[in-house]
């Protein structure tokens, strides 16, 4: 339902969509004191964004309002409200920030008296302002004459162990100013004749980010945040649940798979490691004449949707093991060892993989040999774009609940270390406590042939054959791929 306001004619309140990100952002810089104030530490660069997606879950999308007020085309306030919190009857006030150069000229209080009365008008009855502390001293005279009180204070722990006295006012609705402030925004902002349209658009479900900004880093110091980090891929239930959701949304990555069937080639003992939910190892079963297809990987909640796949497929030569690659010690040795859809990248230093290769070298069976699926040459370079890059997607975990998942990325492309960070809400705040986000943070570096040469030769090998491919998921969509086959020297 849209929410009708009644504010100054020329200054209109409309609502903000992701395309005013930048609008806002630059506003909430000049607004560096309401940031000082609230939260202890100056505004950060993902300010605005952080606007568009928060939130609380269990508010209704058509209630959260994040609107604002433009003067000759540039954003001079906005203003952010919750209407239904805490309770049915209550709008909150969570953020109001007016430009420095239009303070004292009655824009503010226009916009309190307007949200007054549009609320008033839709069955609510008190607004209260959340956006309060008390080292803010200049809003509470304006709050005073525009009849609010006092209804309840705590002393919080903002950003660097400071603290600040958070006040909450209320008051019925519609306001009832004295009457010199009634005058005051009388002379300088006059009511409009018509109802001003204000559409909610907090978008929160797969919004374009309104412009890249840094990792999350931010995220995790701000007051009321807190956050749990749990391993990425499959071992948490809410990552899981995201790999499911894209895997049934985008398809599975297949882009090694032809390059892995023929380094396989006539077939043998087949091992994969790090072999996840037996993607690569299922469509082998079906395609090669592998006697016997072994999976390894540490995480077991990806061996048991491997085993569920297998059972799914109705083959008979696949096994899985569970544990550490480099504490394997099988009885029989390989015909091929598959590295497959980057898991070498898990591996950043040079040394673990150097180990990781001898180790998979010592397996292999007279002539046997070794497959990597690896980003090709050039890849890293065209990959900058990811260095700072906020990725905002949603899912629907088993239970049918959706979910936003928020990736940043960082990336040096002369070391080729990309660093990502994947945070998801996981679940809707009760009013004063914190909201906690599930973390998972991942290291991997993009190795290319060329990188990984001289680590081929220390380890003994050399590669006689490769396929490339080219990657079509993901943020690296469109880049160059290969597998490379190799075989002892
Ligand atoms: C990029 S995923 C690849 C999944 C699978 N190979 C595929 O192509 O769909 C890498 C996998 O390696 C596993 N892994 C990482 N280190 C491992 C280790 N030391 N031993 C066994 N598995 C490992 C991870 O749990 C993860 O499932």
């Amino acid at each position: 339902m849209t929410l009708r306001v009644t504010v100054p004619n020329d200054r209109q309140l409309v609502a903000l969509t992701p395309d005013d990100g930048p609008a806002l952002q630059d506003l909430l810089e000049r607004c560096d004191d309401y940031s000082r104030l609230n939260f202890g530490i100056p505004t950060g660069a993902a300010d605005a964004q952080s606007q568009f997606l928060e939130g609380l879950q269990h508010v209704p999308e058509q209630r959260k309002h994040l609107m604002g007020c433009h003067v000759d085309g540039r954003l001079v306030a906005a203003a952010d409200l919750l209407e239904g919190h805490p309770d049915d009857r209550t709008a909150a006030l969570g953020m109001l920030v007016v430009d420095p150069e239009w303070r004292d000229r009655g824009l503010g209080t226009a916009i309190l008296l307007g949200l007054g009365s549009a609320l008033s008008g839709r069955g609510v009855r008190r607004l209260r302002v959340d956006c309060h502390v008390s080292e803010n001293t200049r809003a509470v005279p304006l709050l005073r004459r525009l009849g609010f009180a006092e209804s309840s204070r705590e002393v919080i722990t903002v950003a660097a162990g400071q603290t600040r006295t958070r006040v909450l006012w209320t008051s019925g609705v519609p306001l009832r100013p004295r009457a010199e402030e009634r005058a005051a925004v009388g002379s300088d902002c006059p009511q409009a004749e018509e109802p001003v349209a204000v559409r909610s658009d907090y978008s929160r479900a797969g919004a374009p980010v309104p412009r890249p900004v840094p990792p999350l880093d931010r995220l995790f110091g701000l007051p009321g945040v807190s956050a749990v980090a749990e391993p990425y891929y499959f071992d948490s239930p809410l990552f899981d649940d995201y790999e499911r959701d894209v895997e049934r949304r985008t398809g599975e990555t297949d882009w090694d798979l032809a390059g892995l069937a023929s380094a396989v080639g006539e077939g043998g003992r087949v091992l994969e490691v790090g072999c996840g939910t037996g993607r690569a190892l299922v469509h082998l079963a079906a395609t090669t004449q592998a006697s016997l297809l072994v999976g390894i990987d540490t995480s077991e909640p990806a061996l048991e949707r491997a085993r569920a796949r297998v059972a799914a497929a109705g083959t008979g030569r696949v096994e899985f093991v569970t544990g550490d690659f480099l504490a394997y010690r099988p009885e029989s040795a390989f015909d091929t060892v598959l590295l497959a859809d980057c898991t070498l990248n898990g591996f950043t230093e040079a040394s673990a993989v150097s180990g990781l290769l001898t180790h998979a070298r010592s397996l292999l069976a007279s002539g046997g040999r070794i497959a990597v699926s690896v980003f090709d040459d050039g890849a890293p370079a065209a990959m900058s774009h990811l260095d700072g890059r906020m990725v905002v997607d949603s899912f629907a975990d088993r239970d049918g609940f959706n979910h936003i998942v928020i990736w940043s990325m960082r990336f040096d492309a002369d070391t080729a270390l990309l660093h990502r960070t994947a945070a998801v809400p996981r679940t809707a705040p009760a009013p004063g406590e914190p909201v906690r986000c599930v973390v998972a943070d991942m290291n991997d570096r993009i190795w290319t042939p060329s990188t990984l040469s001289p680590l081929f030769a220390a380890a003994g090998l050399s590669v006689t054959a490769e396929e490339a491919a080219t990657l079509t998921s993901g943020a690296a969509d469109g880049a160059p791929m290969t597998t490379l086959v190799l075989s002892p020297v």
